[in-house]
């Protein structure tokens, strides 16, 4: 063997050593950023990078032996052509495995969220006032029988809102009908219970009346009912001070106007100054700068009897309010159909506070 081969083959081992290395750099790269990968690929596969330059020495080499550094010139540049693929790729979309199961660039399906409807706003807030006086909630059904709604209630035969104007019966079964207010709850509870009684009842109600911007066959109450020894009329005034108080304000007056309501005795309607006018005047209030919020009374003797509690030991009072009205106040609706709409565009403007 002549010298210049020796010094050849010496040559072409030293270059298959660093090979192997340099595929052992390349088999442990990770790219930090783009920039990094830029240089691996300056680096390996540039025009002037290690690869093109070794192949330059591809003439060099024997004959014999061009084939087999042929293919391991290959497959070293395979091993960094691959690696930068898969860098490239790993650093724009995470990992490959998670490029394969989901593609994390592509816009979320957005969640709608949902809102309070307003007549449940209201009825929290008036409910919640009344909690605070120790008052629990209570409820009952809405599809009713005559003694419950009305008979019980001292509402006798005649009485016109046992009309078929008024109220919507089953055909198939008269006696049973649509509740027309919450006081059916109360009965329900006082012949549960015996004093003391404390109760809140919250609910829908209906009343076979036509569809109007002002009034709907169907609506919210809120009806309240305390039974104990020695409760007077200083009490409901008291209590209910104390709703409006809490409800609309200090500026607020409250006046009570005599009334009748054959459950209660005696009765009395309450109204508040108009929120709007200030008592001057307005549309909403009708000129009066009074606005009626509730009826109210003592229970009346015959109603005690009816369930079971003795009228001359317990005494009580009960109250009963629509919850969509106040609802228009506060948000300035003037359309009570609205609230039935369902219409998403409408619902989705209130909040809690
Ligand atoms: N139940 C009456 C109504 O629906 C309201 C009311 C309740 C009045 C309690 C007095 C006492 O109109």
């Amino acid at each position: 063997m002549d010298d210049t081969l020796i010094h050849y083959l010496r040559a072409m081992e030293e270059m298959l050593k660093q090979i192997e290395t340099f595929q052992e750099e390349i088999r442990q790269f990770a790219a930090t950023d783009a920039d990094a990968l830029e240089q691996f690929r300056i680096r390996f596969l540039g025009v002037k990078g290690i690869i093109k330059s070794m192949m330059g020495e591809m003439k060099q080499v024997p004959v014999d032996q061009k084939k087999s550094f042929g293919q391991v010139m290959n497959a070293f540049k395979l091993l960094a052509e691959e690696k930068f693929e898969s860098e490239k790729n790993r650093l724009s979309f995470g990992s490959s495995s998670e490029r394969s199961a989901i593609d994390i660039t592509l816009p979320g399906n957005p969640l709608p969220t949902g809102s309070r409807h307003p007549v449940t706003l209201m009825r929290n807030r008036i409910v919640e006032i009344f909690q605070r006086l120790s008052f629990t909630v209570a409820e009952g059904p809405e599809i009713e029988d005559d003694w419950h709604n009305f008979t019980a209630l001292n509402l006798d035969m005649h009485h016109p809102a046992r009309d078929m104007q008024d109220t919507f019966y089953l055909s198939t079964d008269p006696a049973i009908l649509l509740r027309t207010h919450t006081s059916n709850v109360q009965i329900r509870e006082m012949e549960r219970n015996q004093p003391p009684i404390r109760i809140i009842c919250p609910g829908r109600v209906y009343r076979n009346e036509t569809i109007s911007a002002r009034s709907h066959c169907f609506f919210h109450q809120v009806e309240g009912l305390y039974i104990d020894k020695n409760v007077s009329f200083a009490d409901l005034k008291q209590t209910l001070y104390f709703f409006v108080k809490e409800m609309f304000g200090d500026d607020v007056k409250v006046r009570f106007r005599p009334s009748y309501f054959p459950f209660t005795e005696p009765s009395a309607e309450m109204d508040i100054s108009c929120m709007l006018c200030k008592g001057d005047g307005c549309a909403v209030c009708k000129r009066t700068g009074w606005l009626e919020i509730l009826g109210c009374g003592m229970v009346h003797p015959n109603v005690l009897k009816n369930c079971g509690i003795d009228p001359e030991i317990y005494t009580g009072f009960a109250f009963g309010m629509g919850i969509e009205r106040p609802a228009l106040l506060k948000y300035g609706i003037t359309d009570i159909r609205l609230f039935s709409e369902n219409d998403v565009r409408f619902l989705e403007q209130f909040t809690g506070a």
